[in-house]
């Protein structure tokens, strides 16, 4: 009979232990957090998460600055995270946050949960409602201006860098949706730039690098830029908003400069919220639309198909908000872009509390990462590693699906990102076939992946044609003028 419970008592205590330990590299006397770490600097943390993934399960343990990390792919774990508002905190170094100004500031990687709440109703109220409900009139203009103006994007040889033009469309409108000053398009793009390489340098660098100041000068330098930028821009909306004699409606900017007015925000606050919602969707959406664009190019029967649902849709008249739902093989493409590419293919989360996940414990502190793009590519797809519309054919659960995220850390501008996605395509679908070079494929373009999924912009290998519909019906097809 003792002996009977000694042993349940045995086995209980191995199943026990069984459960408890994530998988991952074996700690080694330390050798192990410095080789995780190491990996996760040197290959950047998509890359690295994604090796040790495919390496030792969807649940993984890892170090990075000696600080316990697991990464997450299985569907289902990666809900349960999304779901809770213990993880409603992110993780990423200290001192390189506050090379950025994102400590306790802005709401990207804002880890004061208190703070974080605040700004975080500013950014909510400003892209859903009203706000929402203007922004596809915005995008079609801003697209066809940019599009009259193409000449002046297109070089000798008739090439158009599609990634800078496309940068150029969305910050324009992402400023006149939240900001509304004139301002020089390519000079902030160029600052915008060099901000998130510091982000991507900076973000889980040990502290030592902050330490020494010719290694990360230039950085700072490159950050602090950005800042004065728009603490310029916030100075004329100030001017402007002295000036004026009716308040209409105010957008975000204005907002915010009340707010501080009234106390609630500082400064420092208000000059990072808004260079976080000008850089947004130049750093998200700009490049998924890219991706997208390359994407059609190799699938040319579903661009025949977008474009006949188009046609279908608009018969001609204005687009208006009420066509954007029935543009359903648009929206089946969009998705399914971001589910084989996505751009931001995984999350930064930090556990706020003790939890159990799938069995494993995991601790207060506990640095996560959400695989998200790893998680795309499940079995519940029929080809989950194929670009094919008919893995959107039947309704996917969210919990295998999840581009921006989902509860109360997600991604607060999902609304507004597919509506923007939505009409700039449609916008420049139906003026022009953009047809990149004949070699140029997802695959083939080289990325890196550090901070989120990103072409390397080498010279020229991102160039694509634009080719006008009208002259061009059949431009679907293999454009002869792309060979390289
Ligand atoms: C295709 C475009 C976009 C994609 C794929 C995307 C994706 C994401 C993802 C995956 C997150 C992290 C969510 C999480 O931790 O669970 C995020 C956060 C965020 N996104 Fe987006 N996003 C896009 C466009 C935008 C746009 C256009 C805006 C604003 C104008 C925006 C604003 C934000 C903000 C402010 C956060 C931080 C939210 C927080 O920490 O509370 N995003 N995005
Ligand atoms: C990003 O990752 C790549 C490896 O894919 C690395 O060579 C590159 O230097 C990294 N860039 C930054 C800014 O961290
Ligand atoms: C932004 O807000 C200001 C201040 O209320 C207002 O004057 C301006 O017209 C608004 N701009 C847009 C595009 O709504
Ligand atoms: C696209 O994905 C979203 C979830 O992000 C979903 O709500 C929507 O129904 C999907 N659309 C199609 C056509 O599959
Ligand atoms: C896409 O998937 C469907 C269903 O699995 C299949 O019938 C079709 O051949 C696939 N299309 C391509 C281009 O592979």
């Amino acid at each position: 009979m003792t002996r009977n419970i000694v042993l349940v008592c045995v086995c209980v205590c191995v199943c026990v232990c069984v459960c408890v330990c994530v998988l991952g590299p074996s700690f080694c006397l330390g050798v192990g957090p410095l080789l995780t770490y190491g990996q996760f600097i040197w290959t950047g943390i998509g890359t690295a998460s994604n090796y040790y993934n495919q390496k030792y399960g969807d649940i993984v343990r890892v170090w990075i600055s000696g600080q316990e990390t697991v990464i997450l792919s299985r569907p289902s774990a990666v809900y349960h995270v999304l779901k809770s508002s213990q993880y409603n905190s992110r993780f990423g170094s200290t001192p390189g946050l506050q090379c950025l100004g994102m400590h306790e500031q802005g709401i990207i990687f804002n880890s004061n949960v208190a703070a974080w709440k605040i700004v975080r109703s500013f950014f909510a109220k400003a892209l859903t409602g009203p706000g929402l409900q203007r922004t596809m009139e915005i995008c079609i203009a801003s697209t066809n201006s940019h599009l009259d103006d193409l000449p002046h994007h297109t070089d000798a040889q008739g090439q158009v860098d599609v990634l800078n033009f496309l940068r150029c469309i969305v910050v324009d409108i992402s400023n006149r949706l939240f900001l509304d000053v004139p301002f020089d398009e390519q000079q902030l793009l160029s600052k915008i730039h060099k901000y998130f390489d510091t982000w991507q340098t900076v973000l889980i660098k040990p502290d030592i690098y902050f330490k020494l100041k010719w290694l990360h000068e230039k950085h700072k330098a490159a950050a602090q830029e950005l800042q004065d930028a728009i603490e310029e821009l916030i100075e004329k909306k100030r001017t402007q908003l002295s000036q004026a004699d009716k308040l209409d409606h105010l957008n975000f900017t204005a907002e915010l400069i009340f707010a501080q007015s009234h106390g609630e925000l500082t400064a420092g606050n208000v000059r990072q919220c808004v260079l976080e919602m000008v850089i947004a969707a130049p750093d998200t959406l700009s490049i998924t639309l890219f991706f997208m664009l390359v994407l059609l190019k190799q699938n040319p029967e579903v661009e025949q198909k977008i474009l006949k649902e188009i046609q279908t849709v608009m018969g001609g008249k204005k687009l208006e908000n009420s066509d954007l739902p029935q543009l359903c093989v648009l929206e089946s493409f969009i998705n399914e872009s971001m589910r084989f590419h996505p751009v931001v293919d995984f999350t930064m989360r930090r556990a706020l509390d003790d939890d159990v996940i799938e069995g494993y414990k995991v601790s207060k502190g506990t640095n996560i990462i959400l695989n998200v793009g790893r998680m795309h590519r499940s079995s519940f797809f029929s080809s989950p590693d194929q670009f094919n519309l008919s893995n959107f054919d039947k309704m996917v659960p969210n919990r295998f699906f999840q581009p921006f995220g989902s509860g109360p850390r997600s991604c607060v501008g999902k609304h507004i990102a597919m509506v923007m996605m939505k009409s700039i395509l449609v916008a420049l679908l139906s003026r022009y076939s953009v047809c990149p070079k004949l070699d140029c494929t997802v695959d083939s373009i080289s990325q890196t992946n550090n901070l989120s999924q990103q072409p390397v912009e080498d010279e020229h290998t991102l160039s694509v044609r634009f080719i006008p519909r009208s002259t061009h019906t059949h431009t679907l097809q293999e454009d002869p003028g792309t060979h390289s």
